[in-house]
C-alpha cells in the first residue's frame, strides 16, 4: 500500500474508528501497556496510535510522543489528550518509516496494529531500532499469518481485500522478527485461540 492509499482510508475510518475496533483492539493494548513496567521518567514513543485508544494507559510520570500519518485520526488521539487532561502526551504527524527524532531518542515504543499497515515493515522497524536505546523494550501487538495451513490459505486468499481496507493478512511472525532483528523475550496470544500476537523485545543493537 502507498502512503497516500494509507492515508485516504485512514481518513475514512477516523469517524467509526472507536466503534469498529475498539472492542478488539482494546483489551491487547491494555494488557500490553500495564505489562511494559514504564518508569517515572521514561520516554515512550506510541509508533501508528490511530484515535489513541492506547493514550489513557500510559503512567501519567512518563513522557509519551504519539505519531501517525493520518490527520483524520491524530484529531480523534488529540481530541482525548484535550478531554482527559493528559499533558504528558505529544502528539505528532509523523511517517514512521522517517521518524524525525534523533537515535536514542526513546526508552519504550509501542506499536499497535501498524506493521501490516505500513508499506514497509522492515523500514519502520529500523527507523524504531534506531530511534530506540540500545537495550530498551520493543512491544509489539498484532496479527500475523496464521501457523495452521488452511487458516493461512484464507489469509492469503483474503490478502488483496484485506489490502484495500487497510492492512495485509500475511506477514509471517517469525520472518518478521528474524528480519526486523529484535531480541525477542516474549510472545504470546491473550486467548488461546486469538488473532493478535504480543510481542516483548529488546532492542540490541
Ligand atoms: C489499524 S490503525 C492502528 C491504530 C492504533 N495503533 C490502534 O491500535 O488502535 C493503523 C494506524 O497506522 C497509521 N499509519 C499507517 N502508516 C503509517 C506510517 N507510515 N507512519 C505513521 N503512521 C502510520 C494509520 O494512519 C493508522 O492510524
Amino acid at each position: 500500500m502507498e502512503l497516500d492509499s494509507i492515508k485516504k482510508i485512514y481518513a475514512g475510518y477516523s469517524n467509526v474508528y472507536d466503534a469498529l475496533f475498539k472492542r478488539f483492539f482494546y483489551p491487547r493494548i491494555k494488557h500490553a501497556i500495564n505489562y511494559m513496567d514504564i518508569k517515572q521518567g521514561e520516554r515512550v514513543l506510541d509508533v501508528g496510535v490511530g484515535t489513541g485508544l492506547s493514550l489513557g494507559e500510559y503512567p501519567k510520570s512518563c513522557r509519551v510522543v504519539a505519531v501517525d500519518l493520518s490527520f483524520e485520526m491524530l484529531k480523534k488521539a488529540k481530541e482525548k489528550v484535550g478531554k482527559n487532561r493528559l499533558g504528558h502526551i505529544k502528539v505528532l504527524n509523523m511517517d514512521a518509516m522517517n521518524i524525525a527524532f534523533r537515535d536514542d531518542s526513546f526508552d519504550k515504543v509501542f506499536i499497535s496494529h501498524v506493521v501490516t499497515v505500513v508499506p514497509d515493515p522492515y523500514k519502520l522497524m529500523s527507523e524504531v531500532r534506531r530511534v530506540c536505546k540500545r537495550g530498551g523494550q520493543v512491544v509489539i501487538v498484532n496479527h500475523f499469518k496464521s501457523s495452521n495451513k488452511m487458516v493461512e490459505l484464507v489469509e492469503k486468499l483474503i490478502n488483496p481485500v484485506c489490502k484495500k481496507i487497510g492492512w495485509r493478512s500475511d506477514l509471517c511472525l517469525n520472518e518478521f522478527i528474524r528480519r526486523s532483528g529484535l531480541n525477542v523475550r516474549q510472545k504470546y496470544m491473550l486467548k488461546k485461540l486469538d488473532f493478535w500476537h504480543i510481542l516483548f523485545a529488546t532492542n540490541e543493537k
